[in-house]
C-alpha cells in the first residue's frame, strides 16, 4: 500500500513535469509568433518583395525609389545630390542652366558641397534639361468646372 503510493505520486509528479515543459514550450511559441506575425502571413513577405522590385522599376519616366526623372546624368545627380538632403529638396525646384548652376556654387561655398569634376556638366545638362522653369505667363485655365446660377 504504502508502496503504490509513492509510486502513483511519482507518476504525478512526471506528469505535471511534462505538462510544465509543454506549457512552457507552447508560451514560448506564442511568444515567437507575437514577435514574428510575418511566420503564417504570406502577403507580408509579397508586399516586401513589391518594394525591392520598385527600387529597379522606372514608371513614366519617374525613377520609382528616389522620384528624380529618368535621363541621362540622373545616377551622377543621385550620386552628388542626394547626400545630404532629400532628392525631393532638388526636384522640386525649376531653375535655368545658370539657376542650378549658382545653387550648386552656393552649396559649394557654403554647405561643403565638394567639387563636382567632370560630373558638373552632366548634372547641370540633366538637371536643365528635366527641371527646367516652366515658362506660362498667366496660371492655367480651370478645367472641369461645375457652373452655377447666383440666386
Ligand atoms: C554637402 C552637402 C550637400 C550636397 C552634396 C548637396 N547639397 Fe544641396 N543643399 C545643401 C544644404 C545644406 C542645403 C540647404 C538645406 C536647407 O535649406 O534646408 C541645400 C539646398 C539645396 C537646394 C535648395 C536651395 C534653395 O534655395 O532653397 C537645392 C535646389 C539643392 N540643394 C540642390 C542640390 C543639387 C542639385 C545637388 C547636387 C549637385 C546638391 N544639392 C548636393 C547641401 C548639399
Amino acid at each position: 500500500m504504502e508502496n503504490t503510493f509513492r509510486d502513483q505520486i511519482k507518476l504525478l509528479s512526471r506528469m505535471l513535469f511534462t505538462f510544465f515543459f509543454l506549457f512552457l514550450i507552447l508560451i514560448g511559441g506564442l511568444f515567437y509568433l507575437i514577435d514574428n506575425p510575418e511566420t503564417f502571413e504570406s502577403s507580408k513577405t509579397d508586399s516586401l518583395q513589391d518594394v525591392t522590385e520598385a527600387d529597379d522599376k522606372v514608371e513614366n519616366t519617374i525613377d520609382l525609389a528616389n522620384g528624380f526623372i529618368d535621363d541621362e546624368g540622373m545616377e551622377a545627380t543621385i550620386q552628388n545630390c542626394t547626400g545630404c538632403h532629400s532628392a525631393q529638396l532638388v526636384t522640386q525646384n525649376r531653375m535655368s542652366r545658370e539657376g542650378w548652376k549658382a545653387t550648386i556654387k552656393w552649396m559649394q561655398e557654403t554647405q561643403n558641397l565638394w567639387d563636382l569634376g567632370a560630373n558638373e556638366e552632366l548634372i547641370l545638362t540633366y538637371l536643365s534639361k528635366n527641371y527646367a522653369p516652366t515658362k506660362k505667363g498667366r496660371r492655367q485655365n480651370l478645367e472641369n468646372i461645375e457652373w452655377y446660377e447666383l440666386e
